[in-house]
């Protein structure tokens, strides 16, 4: 007896195969061959046409919906799968895992609660970054969106665990003292928008100032704490950076973890990328710290190399995620056997109910090239921004403007008689050609008020040649540039 295909599912089973491996064909050659194309290039008006479309009410054949993505779509990425795309925070993108991707589109499970499999992988991929990280067991965890999600899970926990006099799920913030919470000006700010949502207002976020190195004065820190207690407020959680997003620094560790156990304070940790270091004994260091905080967030997607989107909140106490976040509602209840017979609701853990099978790709990645492989990478990501400080401070045309351990450094190309707003013009003027021409993607920032190019490396591909290309480019457009300004003075006083 045949069996019937549901609406939606292809017609012809055959022919959705056909289509299937003619995409893993093109991908695969697209991926191989990312290094011949641009790393980025503008979507022109006619594609932007042909994309801006009605509601479509019935079907096209689905072989050509692809041909319209490969047309339109695909030639027009973000730019962060090429080699030489250093901009802003993003990974690159392991293969493998787009294979996964597709698997867990396919096996389409969500993971709120549930006995099977695909809860069990993500349980095993948690322990296994507890164990990069050397988490104490005794914790646990759950897969987000991204470190901006993070932030609001662990500042939930914290907000729960420290605010013994009263019930703030039931009865809000404003049933105690006004909460506070502490981090330093270079604070990601997804901080500042998770103390927004939590209804603890972005005033009571306290921006401490950095040092010359853009890591939290801890006096001044010390001391904020101490006249918001005086004042009759609730200081709740101290924010430290293992890596900030402008220049890579990392907050004094060990002495975050001694302040804000001293005063009472959950310690919550922001390791987006620099967590990642954490993997190299060059590193171990420096942020062996890390595990003492009482939560920790880190995207995989940025310095694990994971397309997006993974990342991962730990905690250091095993009920932390499950007191702020825990349900009790029927239709999720447990039963004693069968497919809700579950041990673990990571429903119970973060905002979300339906989850994707995001683990599915970090098993398939671990598993595939193993932990070191990855250590590998990021180390070699830290040597090629220490050549581009190389070669930079060897220039007498290229300023380094911040440094880190980390895999970022921002830099500008500058001249003797270059004013700050010329320096700024050009330096923006050569970040512009290097992008829209296409051959290189550093992003830009201000750091003391000057305009920088920002080398962001969380990049598998990248070679140190990709490196001094990219400073070679920066040097000879800024050497074209200056030579049209005109001859005296070429710059300002600003
Ligand atoms: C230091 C830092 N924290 C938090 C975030 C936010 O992470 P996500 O973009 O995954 O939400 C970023 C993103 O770049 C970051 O660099």
């Amino acid at each position: 007896m045949g069996h019937e295909t549901a609406p939606l599912d292809p017609a012809d089973w055959e022919e959705f195969r056909a289509l299937g491996k003619q995409i893993v064909d093109d991908m695969v050659d697209y991926l191989a061959g990312v290094r011949d194309r641009p790393v980025w290039q503008p979507v022109p008006d006619a594609v932007r046409a042909r994309l801006a479309t009605e509601l479509p009410r019935t079907g096209t054949p689905m072989a050509a919906v692809y041909q319209d993505f490969c047309e339109s779509i695909l030639p027009y990425p973000r730019g962060n799968i090429h080699p030489r795309f250093w901009g802003w925070a993003n990974g690159s993108g392991v293969p493998i895992a787009a294979y996964a991707d597709l698997l867990a589109s396919v096996m389409n499970c969500t993971l709120g609660s549930g006995e099977n499999a695909a809860m069990l992988v993500e349980r095993q991929v948690i322990d296994w970054l507890m164990q990069a990280f050397d988490w104490p067991d005794t914790g646990s965890g759950v897969l987000t969106s991204g470190c901006s999600m993070g932030q609001i899970i662990a500042l939930a926990a914290a907000r729960e665990a420290r605010t013994g006099g009263w019930d703030v799920r039931r009865d809000g913030n404003l049933a105690g003292p006004q909460l506070t919470v502490y981090g330093s000006t270079e604070t990601h700010h997804s901080v500042e928008k998770a103390v927004e949502l939590l209804g603890i207002g972005r005033t009571f976020f306290r921006q401490i100032p950095v040092d010359e190195d853009f890591r939290i004065e801890v006096a001044a820190l010390r001391e904020a704490i101490r006249e918001d207690r005086a004042a009759g407020f609730h200081p709740l959680c101290v924010v430290g950076n293992v890596g900030t997003v402008n220049t890579g620094a990392i907050d004094p560790l060990e002495e975050l973890v001694a302040l804000a156990r001293e005063a009472g304070l959950w310690l919550h940790l922001d390791g987006a990328f620099g967590a990642f270091a954490y993997l190299l004994p060059s590193h171990r260091r420096l942020l062996a710290c890390l595990n003492q905080a009482d939560s920790l967030v880190f995207d995989l997607h940025k310095w694990l190399y994971l397309p997006f989107d993974v990342s991962c909140v730990l905690v250091n106490r095993p009920d932390a995620l499950e007191a702020a976040f825990s349900s009790t509602a029927d239709y999720i209840s447990r039963t004693d056997r069968g497919p809700a017979a579950y041990e673990v609701a990571f429903s119970d853990r973060s905002i979300e109910q339906s989850r994707r099978f995001r683990a599915l790709k970090v098993w398939f990645a671990l598993r595939t090239h193993g932990i070191d492989a990855f250590a590998d990478a990021i180390a070699g990501n830290i040597e090629q921004i220490a050549r581009l400080t190389e070669l930079a401070d060897a220039s007498e045309a290229l300023e380094v403007v911040s440094r880190s351990r980390l895999n970022i450094a921002t830099l500008r190309y500058v001249w003797p008689q270059g004013g700050a707003q010329a320096l700024d013009q050009v330096n923006r003027e050569i970040l512009s050609q290097l992008q829209v021409g296409g051959l290189a993607m550093p992003s830009h920032t201000v750091i003391d008020g000057k305009f920088v190019i920002r080398v962001a490396n969380n990049n598998h591909r990248t070679t140190t040649a990709d490196i001094e290309f990219l400073v070679d480019r920066i040097q000879a457009i800024g050497d074209r540039l200056t030579r049209q300004l005109p001859a005296a003075p070429r710059g300002d006083s600003r």
